[in-house]
């Protein structure tokens, strides 16, 4: 939506689509772009909630002059989350409104004096901080490591907006309008789970906490700086998010598998079967080498059943399993239940790693076992099979609250 819109009577979202971009922090895919959401109050004293990626400075500028025209002057800059897609444009914005005032916690004041060295006109402000510009009183959150350090969210009493940074937020343009009732809300569902489960699911506990400490509030809209504005049913992102951070899966298996030339494959197919047997919903079959780690993770996050299977390469395991299994050590995640399958020709090596994380994680080991030397034999299959049957008879009898 390249204009303004209002969301209320007196603020305004100002953000912008960002489409050049092909990857999100170098890394994630964003096969529909992303959009950087800020927003600005006017009242009395007007506040700016957040900017933008520098590479969209332009666009957001004239949005701000739309908004504020006649060289109107702005009197604050709240910064929820100093990461650059949305500190970006604060060079910029301060040397068109050289008088705007800097509101942040002392760990925000420390990044933008490391990120911009910026140390004059800044305020800071502590958990619980409350600024009032007229009519409009805002309450300040700090909600660490959701998804930095100096995170924090800010709340409008009068209008009962969360600016709630990039919590309940996710990839996606706003094309067909910014709010939950204009745009696909099935889409963004599966774009915040990517999002939340990339970037900010390490973190869950952190969550959880901010969560609780939100608990209170009279929360009638949910302005993310990423993805729809929750006006319709904010607490459908709400729930969501708090399942996803308290880790309870569900009922699902995910297969992940890599095959050279088939034989693995072959494996993959016949637990499937197995699965099929006995339980025929939810299943995601992966290959990694042709899907993008962040769909995988955002699957495993979803879902209780994990299998993964792969061959051995240079006698380890084959590398982009090996980063899979790297990255999911790394981000904590609880209650899954683990299969493991994969091939050697003349030494093993992939089947052992691969039990080796499922130990370091924790996660119960669904049996058989398999590995399979060059290409499956029957006896293979069968025990394929029967570990389908297996993970499909535990995901059956999960209990989900
Ligand atoms: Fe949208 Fe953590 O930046």
């Amino acid at each position: 939506m390249d204009t303004t819109i209002p969301i209320t009577e007196s603020i305004f979202w100002i953000g912008v689509n960002d489409r050049q971009t092909h990857l999100f922090e170098s890394i994630w895919p964003l096969p529909r772009g992303v959009s950087y959401n800020s927003y600005l109050i006017k009242d009395e004293k007007t506040a700016l909630i957040d900017t933008v990626k520098h590479s969209s400075s332009t666009n957001f500028m004239d949005k701000i002059k739309l908004v504020l025209p006649n060289d109107k002057p702005i009197d604050y800059l709240i910064i929820n989350h100093m990461e650059p897609d949305h500190s970006g444009s604060i060079t910029l914005l301060r040397k068109l409104y050289p008088n705007i005032r800097i509101i942040g916690n002392k760990k925000t004041l420390e990044y933008l004096n490391d990120f911009y060295g910026i140390t004059e006109n800044v305020q800071t402000i502590d958990d619980g901080d409350t600024l009032s510009l007229g009519k409009h009183k805002l309450q300040f959150f700090i909600t660490p490591m959701v998804h930095w350090p100096e995170t924090m969210m800010t709340f409008d009493h009068t209008d009962k907006i969360l600016f709630s940074g990039d919590a309940f937020g996710g990839f996606g343009t706003l094309d067909t309008g910014i709010f939950d009732d204009e745009v696909d809300v099935s889409y963004f569902d599966d774009e915040i789970l990517r999002y939340f489960s990339n970037i900010v699911g390490k973190y869950s506990a952190m969550v959880q906490k901010a969560i609780a400490k939100l608990k209170d509030l009279p929360i009638g809209i949910i302005a993310a700086t990423h993805g729809p504005i929750w006006r319709k049913d904010p607490g459908h992102i709400i729930t969501l998010y708090d399942k996803w951070s308290r880790n309870e899966p569900e009922k699902g298996i995910v297969i992940v598998y890599a095959s050279m030339y088939g034989n693995t494959e072959k494996m993959m197919e016949a637990i499937a079967r197995g699965i099929g047997t006995e339980y025929e919903k939810c299943l995601r079959i992966h290959n990694i080498s042709t899907t993008h780690l962040s769909y995988i993770i955002r699957d495993i996050w979803r879902y209780r059943g994990l299998i993964l299977g792969a061959p051995t390469y240079n006698m380890k395991l084959f590398p982009p399993m090996n980063s899979l299994t790297t990255m999911l050590e790394n981000k904590l995640l609880k209650n899954r239940v683990i299969g493991l399958f994969g091939t050697f020709t003349w030494s093993g090596g992939a089947v052992s790693t691969l039990s080796e994380f499922a130990q370091k994680v924790k996660w119960p080991l669904v049996e058989p076992v398999i590995e399979a030397k060059c290409s499956p034999d029957a006896e293979n299959i069968e025990q394929c099979v029967l570990l389908g049957k297996n993970m499909a008879r535990i995901i059956n009898d999960t209990v989900i609250s």
